[in-house]
Order: structure tokens, then C-alpha cells, then sequence
């Protein structure tokens, strides 16, 4: 990627001259500085903005990530963004779509950065140990189908190691870092959104199985590694045996038993 291009601010029409999606980020709401793209979102969807609506940011004051944390998001150097969803399922099966966003992040990275972006379930988009970008996605109310949804998307795109609080230095890093350049967040935002679309198009077709054989492939946890993990009842360990259809982890529990996490984090893995 040129300098020129690393350089340039994310504003729609950066974004417009790379996407090629069909409904994905047509409508883009965009602000120079925001509290939380999801926040913004939430309400768009709510007061009727239709599927594919993107809020996009270049700078969050009150970014979230998952389980009420921070996600920094410093101006000019991270991609944030948060895409209104309508996809009229059961809420059950809301994990698959952040699920899916991360398959599709983890990918634009391999394709745009050639980058060896991995998942860490649910939905950490990793290189090596650290992370590169997470997903958040919300619901609001407690209908059983899901009528709208948002997923937030960010990721460290230009920042330097110094760019990070120095708690989160160890486990955090950037595009930039990474690569040992800075890279174009409009390429890299448009290939997530087109892979995002097509991926949750056959989701919603009632054909996950190409994304659940992806999510195996790019899996920063494969098959047959030892975790620990925090779900809903609790602290469990086991032995990862693969993810279902709705985006749960499947383990095998020591003493030859089975769980199933629809949700939650994996916070050990023991790596070899
Ligand atoms: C996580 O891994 O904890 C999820 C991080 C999600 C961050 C994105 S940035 C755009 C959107 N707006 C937010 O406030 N959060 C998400």
C-alpha cells in the first residue's frame, strides 16, 4: 500500500472509491468524533435505518468493547465502525453474526495486509497473542427474533507501540506494528464489509457450514487445545472440539463429558 493512501482520513468517500459490497455501507453516517459508533447505531436502527446502514468514526470518545470494557479509539489511526443488521432470526442465533464479522475481519487482514489474522473465540481478531481488532454486537429489547441488530467493528490499524495505554501493550497491537508499515484503512474496511456481506448472506441462507469450516482453519485455539473459559455458568475448562451452527464453543470436559458455551471468553489457552 502507498503512503499516500496510509495517510489518507477514512471518510466515506475514501471508503466509496474501494467498496464494492451490494447494501453493506451504501448509507454511511460519519462523524469526525463520536462517544460510541455502536451507541449511534443502536439508535439509527431503532428509529428505522435500514440493513447495511454504517456508522463510521475517526475518532470514539466512549468506544466499548465486550464485557463493559474500554476500546480505545484514537483519532486518525483505528477503523471503528458499527453496521445496522435486520436479520429476522431467532435471538439464538445472534452469536453467529459477530461471529461472522470476526471470520470476515480476520480474512480482510490476510487479503489486504497479508497478515495471519486468527480468531480467538468468540470473536478476538488476533495476530500471534495479541490483538488486533474485536467485535461488539447489540441487540436492544427482548424480542424473540432479532428485528435489529448492530455489530461494532474495530481495529488497530496506524497506531505505534506508544499509542496503546501501557496496560494493554502486552496484549495489543496494530496493522502498522505488525507489518512494519502503515496501511490504507479504507482497502482494509471495504474488503471487511464485502467479506462480511457475502459470508452473512449464506449465513442467513441457512448454509453456515462454509464459515464454521473457516472459522476452523483461521482459529487461534484449533481442535484438541486445552482452555479455560468464562461463560454463563461460570469458569469451565475443557478441551476445544469445534463451534455449532449458532456460534457456541463445543468442549470436552475432563472425566469424557461435553459442554456447550453460547457465550462468553476464552481466558487461558494453554499454548504448546
Ligand atoms: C471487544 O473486543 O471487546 C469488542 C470491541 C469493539 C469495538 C468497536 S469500535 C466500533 C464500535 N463502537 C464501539 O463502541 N465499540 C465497537
Amino acid at each position: 500500500m502507498k503512503d499516500a493512501q496510509a495517510g489518507e482520513a477514512l471518510t466515506p468517500a475514501a471508503l466509496q472509491r474501494h467498496l464494492r459490497s451490494a447494501v453493506f455501507g451504501h448509507r454511511i453516517f460519519y462523524y469526525p468524533s463520536i462517544g460510541s459508533t455502536n451507541d449511534r447505531a443502536l439508535d439509527l436502527a431503532t428509529a428505522g435505518e435500514p440493513e447495511g446502514a454504517l456508522v463510521l468514526a475517526e475518532e470514539q470518545t466512549g468506544g466499548r468493547g465486550r464485557r463493559e470494557r474500554i476500546w480505545e479509539s484514537p483519532a486518525c489511526l483505528g477503523i471503528y465502525v458499527s453496521l445496522v443488521l435486520r436479520p429476522g432470526v431467532p435471538a439464538a442465533k445472534a452469536p453467529m453474526f459477530t461471529f461472522t464479522a470476526a471470520v470476515a475481519t480476520a480474512e480482510a487482514l490476510r487479503d489486504t495486509c497479508r497478515l495471519p489474522g486468527c480468531i480467538k473465540w468468540p470473536n478476538d481478531v488476533v495476530v500471534g497473542r495479541r490483538k488486533v481488532a474485536g467485535i461488539l454486537g447489540e441487540t436492544r429489547g427482548s424480542d424473540p427474533q432479532i428485528r435489529e441488530m448492530v455489530i461494532g467493528i474495530g481495529v488497530n490499524v496506524n497506531q505505534a507501540p506508544g499509542d496503546f495505554a501501557v496496560e494493554l501493550r502486552e496484549r495489543a497491537t496494530s496493522v502498522r506494528i505488525e507489518a512494519g508499515a502503515p496501511a490504507d484503512r479504507a482497502a482494509l474496511l471495504a474488503s471487511i464489509l464485502e467479506g462480511f456481506e457475502r459470508r452473512y448472506a449464506r449465513v442467513l441462507a441457512g448454509k453456515p457450514d462454509d464459515l464454521l469450516r473457516e472459522w476452523e482453519t483461521l482459529s487461534a485455539v484449533p481442535r484438541g487445545r486445552r482452555v479455560a473459559v468464562e461463560g454463563p455458568f461460570g469458569r469451565c475448562e475443557g478441551t476445544v472440539a469445534g463451534v455449532d451452527d449458532e456460534g457456541a464453543l463445543l468442549l470436552d470436559t475432563p472425566g469424557g463429558g461435553k459442554t456447550r458455551v453460547p457465550f462468553g471468553e476464552i481466558v487461558e489457552a494453554l499454548w504448546p
